[in-house]
C-alpha cells in the first residue's frame, strides 16, 4: 500500500497544511484493524438505523447507506476493496468508500458518532465472537480428554510430585486434571464475556451525543444486554481486553503445561507416548530424530500471549481519561494472542487424539520406585499405629528395599514382620497397584470408581 501524501482528511477543514507522509505512515492502523471490517459494518448499519429512527435519516437514505455498506463488505471479502493507508483506519476507509458509492448522504452516517465509541464497539463485537470461537475448541479438547480417559480406564501410571514418581494413578485421572483446568478456562471466558457484552455506542467522542439517539434500540439490534453507563469510561475502557488476555494467558499456560508433559512423555527417558508421525518433525542432520516441535511451539507461543497481556497493561497504566491514541496499540497484541491461542488449541487437540499411550511402559514406571510405600504406612495406621510412626517404620523398610534393589511386593511376610508385627499376610494384596489406586475412592480420588463418576460428571458439564 502506498501512502498518498496529503490526502484530504475528514478533519481537513481545520487544517491549512497537509499531513506529513511520516505521520500518515506512523499513525495508520489499516494494515491491522481491517480485521474488524465486519464488525465495523455491523455497527454502522445499526447506527444508521438508529439515526433513521431519530428522524436524522430519510428511509431512502437509510436504504442507500445499508446497501452501500453491504456492498463494501462484499468488496472486502472478494479482496477488491481499495484500502488506503492515508485514510488511517478501517472506519475512515469504509466511510470514504461509502461516500464514493452512495454520494453525500454517506456523510450522514457519522452523525452522533465518534471513532472513539466506534472502535470501542468494533472491539467488543469482535471479542464477543472470538470468545465463543475459543470456548468451542476448548470444549472439543475436553471431549477428547474424556473420551481418552474412558477408553483407557485400565492404564495405571506413576503420578508425580517434584517430577519424582509419587503414587500410582490412573492415566484417566491424570488426563481429567486437564479437563478441570480447561473447565475453569471456559468459566473465566464466560465471565469476561459479561463485561465485553456492553454497548459503548452513543458515548460519542467522550461526553455522549446531543442528537436524540435511542441507545436501547441500538443495543437490541446488536444484541447487547447492557449499555455502558458513563461515556467517558466507555471510550477509554479496555479492561475487557485485559481480562480477556488474562483469561487466555491462563488457558495458554494450561496448554503449555500439557505440551511440556507431552514433550517429556515422548522422550526415550519416559517413553510413555508415541507421537503420530504426522504431528512430529525430523532433524535435517540426525536421521534418527523424531521431535515434538508442535508441543514445543505451543509452549513457546505462551510467551507471546503473556506478552500481549503485559503490553495491554503497560499501554493503559499512564493514560488520563478518556480516549488517547495510545489505545490504537491494543489491537496487534490482542489479535496476535487470539491467533496463537486458537491455533494452539486446534493443533494440540488434533495431536492428542492421535497419540499412542505405551501402556506397558506406563505400568513398568508405576511399578518401579516403591510408589506403594504410602499405602504400606496406611496399612499400619489402619492397624492402630500412629501415622508418623508408621511412616518411619516404612521408611526403614524402603531403605532396606533400596539397598537390596527390591520392590515392596518382593518382600516376604517374615521380612515385613521384622519391621513391624502388625504386618499380616494380607499385606501383599494390599500393596498391589490396583489396590493402591482403588483405595482412593473419595470424590476427586484416582480410584476407578471415582474416575468413572468423574467421567460421567464431566460429560454432563460438557453439554450444559
Ligand atoms: N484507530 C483508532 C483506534 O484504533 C480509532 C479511534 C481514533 N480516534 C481518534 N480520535 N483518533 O483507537
Amino acid at each position: 500500500m502506498s501512502v498518498r501524501e496529503g490526502k484530504k482528511k475528514p478533519w481537513g477543514g481545520r487544517f491549512a497544511g497537509k499531513t506529513h507522509r511520516l505521520v500518515e505512515r506512523y499513525t495508520a492502523s489499516i494494515h491491522f484493524d481491517r480485521r474488524l471490517y465486519r464488525h465495523d459494518i455491523q455497527g454502522s448499519i445499526a447506527h444508521a438505523k438508529a439515526l433513521a429512527r431519530a428522524g436524522l435519516l430519510e428511509k431512502i437514505e437509510l436504504e442507500k447507506i445499508v446497501v452501500g455498506l453491504k456492498e463494501i463488505e462484499q468488496e472486502i471479502e472478494r479482496g477488491d476493496f481499495p484500502f488506503d493507508p492515508a485514510l488511517e483506519d478501517i472506519h475512515m476507509n469504509i466511510e470514504h468508500r461509502l461516500i464514493q458509492k452512495v454520494g453525500e448522504v454517506g456523510g450522514k452516517l457519522h452523525g452522533a458518532r465518534s471513532r472513539n465509541d466506534q472502535i470501542a464497539l468494533d472491539l467488543r463485537l469482535y471479542l464477543r465472537e472470538e470468545i465463543q470461537a475459543i470456548q468451542e475448541p476448548i470444549r472439543s479438547f475436553q471431549r477428547a480428554l474424556v473420551g481418552c480417559a474412558e477408553a483407557n480406564l485400565d492404564i495405571i501410571m506413576p503420578g508425580y510430585t517434584h517430577l519424582q514418581r509419587a503414587q500410582p494413578v490412573l492415566l484417566a485421572h491424570h488426563l481429567l486434571a486437564y479437563f478441570e483446568m480447561f473447565e475453569r478456562d471456559r468459566e473465566r471466558l464466560s465471565d469476561c464475556q459479561k463485561r465485553v457484552n456492553i454497548l459503548p455506542l452513543g458515548s460519542g467522542a467522550l461526553a455522549g451525543v446531543s442528537l436524540p439517539l435511542d441507545r436501547s434500540y441500538v443495543a437490541r439490534l446488536l444484541q447487547f444486554p447492557t449499555l455502558s453507563q458513563n461515556s467517558i469510561d466507555a471510550v477509554s475502557d479496555r479492561d475487557f481486553i485485559v481480562e480477556f488476555l488474562a483469561a487466555v494467558s491462563i488457558l495458554q499456560m494450561h496448554l503449555s503445561r500439557f505440551s511440556e508433559e507431552l514433550i517429556l512423555w515422548a522422550s526415550a527417558e519416559f517413553g510413555f507416548i508415541t507421537l503420530p508421525d504426522a504431528f512430529a518433525t525430523g532433524s535435517s542432520m540426525m536421521p534418527q530424530k523424531k521431535n515434538p516441535d508442535v508441543a514445543e511451539l505451543c509452549r513457546g507461543k505462551t510467551g507471546r500471549v503473556y506478552g500481549a497481556l503485559m503490553a495491554m497493561l503497560a499501554i493503559l497504566k499512564g493514560l488520563p481519561l478518556s480516549y488517547n491514541r495510545d489505545l490504537q496499540e491494543d489491537k496487534e497484541p490482542l489479535f496476535d494472542a487470539v491467533d496463537a491461542v486458537k491455533a494452539s488449541l486446534e493443533i494440540l487437540t488434533a495431536l492428542f487424539t492421535r497419540l499412542t499411550f505405551n501402556r506397558e511402559r506406563l505400568r513398568e514406571a508405576a511399578e518401579e520406585g516403591l510408589l506403594n510405600a504410602t499405602d504400606a504406612a496406611d496399612y499400619l495406621a489402619l492397624k492402630g499405629m500412629p501415622f508418623r510412626k508408621a511412616h518411619e517404620v516404612v521408611g526403614r523398610l524402603v531403605r532396606s528395599c533400596l539397598e537390596k534393589g527390591k520392590r515392596l511386593e518382593d518382600v516376604s511376610l517374615e521380612e515385613f514382620r521384622r519391621f513391624s508385627p502388625l504386618f499380616d499376610k494380607d499385606i501383599l494384596r494390599f500393596l498391589s497397584l490396583e489396590a493402591c489406586v482403588d483405595r482412593r475412592k473419595g470424590i476427586g480420588g484416582t480410584a476407578r470408581r471415582s474416575v468413572v463418576r468423574a467421567i460421567r460428571q464431566a460429560k454432563k458439564r460438557l453439554v450444559s
